[in-house]
């Protein structure tokens, strides 16, 4: 080809490099339109995980009511596979742990109407010290395509041989796009590149911190593991310009039910993750659960306030010494908020409806998201907050609105 030849394919992939770098763009693969749902296997089981955990998993969630409140996802994290790629390259499934291999859970877990997620590292290995798939992209996302999975978490850890952030995560994007079968694009990079400003055009979803921990708080700084839950959230308060559908920032996987967690505790680690609009990724084990956290996990109410996107993430409206106010617009004009409790005695906690942008009117409608109950207000929202708690509404401008659909309300 001379260059006149060659103008329009450099015209475009010109075009294309200025769409991958444009932060303002969403990967637009039709995915993760509402935040993802879930569970993963991580934060219980580490690298104890089986076809065994997953398929009981699988069938835990359906029998639970997960499902049916929405969640989706399986996924396998870390240590599934051999230490040693296989004679072609390929990676293998460790056959102690996946006897009949990934694509035998994947057909499994499909059955059940649910999918299939795994795990990957954009770097020479896992965190784990398993084969990384930094090279071999494209031999990868073609196997977990074949073997129907629908949903890779991709990792930071091994060695990145001197390649960019963006270049090591769009060289996977591409190599799952370029398979034809719609696969959610989950970074893990930590937060440690300000992926809000460019993964946006690369993946769904990006972890925006280091590892959570069952902890309300662990006054690690923030670039340092572990995260508790308040450590992780005061992390979010300045990122939630950067989400938008498609998009979301990822402030790590659930700990309901796990580690030090109170019942409060895990109701206001639920409630802010919702109000965040992050991936509910539950990380306990659904085999074995209290109806308390089942009664957590399935409250639609709150899941409608992570699954609704109204212009925003949520956001902090103001900060007083223990006590937080969060704010997150709906789609059909009410407003969610939070009460937050930070510290060690119980609290009255007050703001008002103009406080949290809800539109003025001569009446508001106030419904509790955990007692399931509703009143009328003029414009204040008041609670007494346990320690280490929440109290969580939505607030609506005018009378008692219809029963909203899908809400779980009762
Ligand atoms: C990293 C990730 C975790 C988990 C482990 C697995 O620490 O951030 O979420 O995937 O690796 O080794």
């Amino acid at each position: 080809m001379n260059t006149r030849q060659k103008l329009p394919a450099i015209i475009l992939a010109m075009m294309l490099t200025a769409l991958a770098c444009s932060p303002a763009r969403a990967l637009d693969n039709g995915l993760a339109r509402t935040p993802p749902m879930g569970w993963n296997s991580w934060n219980t089981f580490h690298c104890d995980v089986s076809a065994a955990l997953v398929e009981a998993t699988a069938d835990a969630m359906v029998a639970s009511g997960m499902q049916a409140a929405g969640y989706t996802y399986v996924n396998i994290d870390d240590c599934w596979l051999l230490k040693q790629r296989g004679p072609h390259g390929e990676l293998v499934p460790d056959p102690a742990k996946f006897p009949q291999g990934i694509k035998a859970v994947a057909d499994y877990v499909h059955r059940k109407g649910l999918k299939l997620g795994i795990y990957e590292s954009a770097g020479t290995t896992t965190c784990a010290g398993y084969p990384g798939s930094l090279g071999h992209e494209k031999q990868d996302a073609a196997q977990f395509a074949r073997w129907g999975v629908d949903y890779l978490k991709y990792d930071n850890c091994g060695d990145h041989l001197g390649k960019t952030y963006p270049q090591r995560y769009a060289a996977m994007r591409d190599a799952l796009a370029a398979t034809g079968r719609p696969i959610v694009y989950s970074i893990c990079e930590w937060g440690n590149e300000s992926p809000w400003r460019w993964a946006p055009a690369i993946g769904n979803l990006w972890r925006t911190t280091q590892d959570i921990t069952p902890r309300w708080h662990t006054d690690q700084p923030d670039n340092h593991y572990p995260q508790g839950i308040l450590d992780i959230l005061d992390q979010q308060a300045a990122l939630s310009h950067a989400s938008h559908p498609g998009a979301w920032n990822d402030p790590d996987m659930l700990e309901v039910g796990n580690g030090y967690l109170t019942d409060d505790e895990d109701r206001a680690h639920f409630s802010l993750w919702a109000l965040l609009n992050a991936p509910l990724i539950a990380g306990n084990d659904l085999r074995h659960m209290s109806n308390d956290v089942r009664a957590i996990l399935t409250n639609r109410e709150v899941i409608a306030v992570d699954q609704d996107w109204g212009g925003r993430q949520g956001y902090r409206v103001r900060r007083d010494g223990d006590t937080d106010i969060w704010a997150k617009p709906m789609s059909d004009g009410s407003v969610a908020v939070i009460l937050l409790n930070r510290g060690r005695g119980p609290v009255k906690i007050t703001t008002t409806a103009r406080e949290i942008g809800v539109k003025a009117a001569g009446t508001y409608t106030v419904r509790n998201l955990w007692k399931h109950s509703q009143a009328s207000s003029d414009g204040r929202i008041e609670a007494n907050v346990p320690t280490h708690a929440v109290a969580m509404f939505r607030v609506w401008p005018g009378p008692h609105p219809a029963k909203q659909k899908g809400d779980g309300s009762n």
